[in-house]
């Protein structure tokens, strides 16, 4: 029996099959949404793009004041065995990155292309795929900050167009909410948590993650927020410490920002007793197992989807008529040979 990091990474190879099978305009989205994935949801600057980063352990979001974040971005993060990390989008797959700076800049431009070099925004999602020995697999969406305000250069209902993007992601029920709330400004403001427990209300899809405690006011702490006494959710808080402006400006790398992190916390007067169960690494790991519990619990329904795929696949390749030479043939018959080893694979788990 295949070991549960592999079952995790099945499943993001299944998200991309059903990433093309939505391109052929079928059923493949519901088998997509069967499946968990990770959504970053909270106001414009709270430190959403740079909690993901954290949560990947690389450098290749662009981060900043201001609304930076313009398109959804659907990260799939894949666990590999050895080698070097690469990164690969799904609007130029010949191409292999391996420079995380030409990956942030690739987003950049790509985001531009539909938006404009304005502050608009699109619902269109940048599809990228990071492999790395160093990851956990997990599939991550980068969304545009909630704001309460148009800017120059932004329509009107640029606020309610925000909401509603962000919305369609998290109110999926498979959807699990990084819901991220500054720790300098009082959680009761927190647009994450509003969202979030707007669409569950429950709280058992939604991890509270407070961010810039380095920038809380001199004699003021978090104690109240990350030992869940000011605002209750089934998961435990995590408090995080991102890199600042000035630390991004200077080229900080990733490693030594986690060094750093860890560093705050440990020897924290404030947070020191917590120091186990803060940080982007704790959060990463918190995330990884959480989400092998959903992933056992669904394997029966995604089996059901898989088998409802297959029928649909093989109704379509009777209609194109087969064997065909043709592209779209040839891709539907791989994409049918893989979901019957994905149904296999998923059998074996179930056993
Ligand atoms: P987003 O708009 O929610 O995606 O936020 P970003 O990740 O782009 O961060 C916005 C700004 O806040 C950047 O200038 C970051 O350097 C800064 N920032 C984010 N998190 C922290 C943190 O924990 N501490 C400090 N000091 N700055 C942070
Ligand atoms: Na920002
Ligand atoms: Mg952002």
């Amino acid at each position: 029996m295949a070991t549960m990091e592999s079952l995790i990474g099945l499943i993001n190879k299944i998200q991309r099959a059903c990433t093309v099978l939505g391109d052929h305009g079928g059923e493949g989205m519901s088998l997509w949404e069967a499946l968990p994935s990770v959504a970053v949801v909270g106001g414009q600057s709270s430190g959403k793009s740079s909690v993901l980063e954290s949560v990947v352990g690389r450098d290749f979001l662009p981060r900043g004041s201001g609304i930076v974040t313009r398109r959804p971005l659907v990260l799939q993060l894949h666990k590999i065995e050895r080698g070097t990390d690469y990164a690969e989008f799904l609007h130029a797959p010949r191409k292999k990155f391996t420079d995380f700076a030409a990956v942030r800049k690739e987003i950049q431009d790509e985001t531009d292309r539909i938006t404009g070099k304005s502050k608009q925004i699109s619902n269109i999602p940048i599809q990228l795929s990071i492999y790395s020995p160093n990851v956990v697999d997990l599939t991550l969406i980068d969304l545009p900050g909630l704001t309460k305000v148009a800017v120059e250069g932004q329509p009107e209902t640029i606020v309610e167009d925000i909401e509603n993007m962000v919305r369609s992601y998290v109110e999926k029920p498979n959807c699990i909410i990084l819901a991220i709330s500054p720790a300098n400004q009082d959680i009761a403001t927190s647009d994450a948590i509003k969202l979030a427990r707007e669409v569950d209300p429950t709280g058992e899809r939604t991890f509270g993650v407070l961010t810039k405690l380095d920038l809380m006011d001199k004699g003021t702490n978090a104690q109240d927020v990350l030992e869940g006494r000011s605002y209750r959710l089934q998961h435990p808080w995590v408090g995080i410490v991102n890199r600042s402006q000035a630390e991004i400006n200077k080229n900080t790398d990733m490693v030594s920002a986690r060094r750093k992190e860890r560093e705050y916390f440990e020897t924290s007067p404030d947070y020191g007793h917590l120091a186990s169960k803060m940080g982007s690494e704790y959060l990463a790991k918190l995330l990884s197992k959480h989400l092998e519990t959903v992933i056992r619990q669904r394997i029966p329904s995604i089996i059901a989807l898989i088998n409802k795929n297959i029928d649909e696949l093989n109704a379509e390749l009777d209609r194109i008529g087969r064997p065909i030479a043709v592209d779209s043939g040839a891709q539907l018959y791989t994409i049918l040979e893989m979901c019957r080893a994905f149904e296999r694979v998923f059998k074996e788990h179930l056993d």
